[in-house]
């Protein structure tokens, strides 16, 4: 596979890229001492947040929870419940869907956890750095614990999860296959992890579900590293482009995000859940549309706990939101709120939190490591 070079915009050395199957390049002899110093505090950091989704010492998959009866989350956090679609149901209705709706985006989340996986995975196969591919084989071992927590969390309250809706598919599929860096780096860590920072510090926030609660906390902890990833790029790139590249790289961002809405509102995709409470999606759709037109209901949605607040936030002040596209950004945000805050983050303090916590399980035992113990507690 071949690469034109224009296609990569490699302002830092750190993000300097090969070909996917380039991999003589890697063995050059002077790549080894050329390592950039620029992660290394995110990769040391990487123990501080360990946690085993398997090992009941940091969460335990069996607490049960009464699906039939009972809300995973505040109705209200129910986009569809805010909407002439409420009249229509009975109690029992209303928790299938808040419940059903729930099982959607935690699939959704799972798929992209895959894709994140993989793209980190591939990112390895691409950067030149030493450091910057450290950094990457650290996140993809992250993601694929995700995995496993997602599946796992799933698998207690569903058995199974929800296919992957198309237009989050392509996307992925996308994401994960390009051998371009910036679009890669602007597409998942940027835009894809600054989304899942604001759905899982919503999700933290609300959710009645004590396992829930406790998964998005730890998936967080690891989470924010990966959006930090994101922003150095970002900081040592974006100022420093040409305008054109620059403009490239702020329409990407728009049309990553743009899918991403076109996915989670998209109401063909969850018909099924709709037929189930005997209502047409088309039908669905109209409701929802017509409450979008309702001026409490968008000042609501661009209120400060909003999912969109943190990804934006990162994208405006990383200079990729600029006067070009910001009119598409504030039917989500109020952008000039956004603009005057500190870098602070909603999902910050939580991951913080977590991490606080993690270092105290995991600094507790000190048991002299798995070859310590028994032969048969070692496989275990
Ligand atoms: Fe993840
Ligand atoms: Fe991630």
């Amino acid at each position: 596979m071949t690469m034109k070079a224009a296609d990569q915009i490699t302002i830092d050395p750190a993000y300097d890229a090969v070909a996917p199957d380039d991999f003589p390049s890697m063995m050059e002899v002077d790549r080894y001492g050329q390592r950039s110093t620029a992660f290394d505090k995110i990769i040391s950091a990487t123990h501080d947040h360990f946690w085993d989704p398997l090992d009941p010492k940091y969460i335990d998959f069996s607490e049960p929870w009464d699906l039939d009866n009972e809300m995973l989350i505040p109705e209200d956090m129910n986009i569809e419940l805010r909407t002439a679609v409420s009249d229509k149901l009975d109690e029992k209705q209303k928790i299938y869907l808040v419940n059903e709706s729930v099982r959607w985006t935690m699939s959704s989340i799972l798929h992209g956890e895959q894709g994140a996986l993989n793209l980190s995975a591939s990112l390895c196969h691409i950067m030149k750095d030493p450091g910057a591919q450290e950094y990457a084989a650290n996140q993809t071992r992250e993601e694929a614990r995700h995995v496993t927590g997602f599946s796992r969390y799933i698998q207690a309250r569903w058995g199974k999860p929800a296919p992957c809706g198309t237009v989050l598919e392509e996307l992925l599929v996308e994401l994960v296959g390009t051998p371009v860096v910036w679009k890669k780096l602007v597409g998942m860590q940027m835009v894809l992890e600054g989304l899942a920072m604001g759905t899982f510090a919503a999700f933290y926030q609300k959710t009645h579900d004590p396992l829930l609660r406790r998964l998005m906390q730890l998936v967080m902890t690891d989470e924010a590293f990966h959006h930090k990833f994101g922003k150095i790029w970002a900081d040592r790139t974006v100022p420093n482009l040409p305008p054109e590249e620059r403009d490239m790289i702020e329409d990407w961002a728009l049309e990553v995000f743009m899918r991403l809405m076109t996915n989670s509102s998209g109401p063909e995709q969850k018909k099924h859940m709709y037929e189930k409470v005997g209502l047409d999606w088309r039908w669905v759709q109209g409701a929802l549309i017509e409450a979008m037109t309702d001026k409490k209901m968008r000042s609501e949605m661009r209120s400060s706990t909003s999912i969109f607040r943190t990804l934006i936030k990162t994208l405006l002040k990383a200079g990729i939101i600029t006067e070009r596209t910001a009119p598409k950004y504030a039917a989500y945000v109020d952008i000039q709120e956004l603009y005057a805050e500190g870098d602070r983050m909603v999902g910050d303090a939580i991951a913080e939190e977590g991490i606080k916590y993690l270092k105290e399980i995991n600094g507790a035992g000190g048991d002299g490591g798995i070859f310590a113990l028994g032969g048969s507690s070692a496989a275990e």
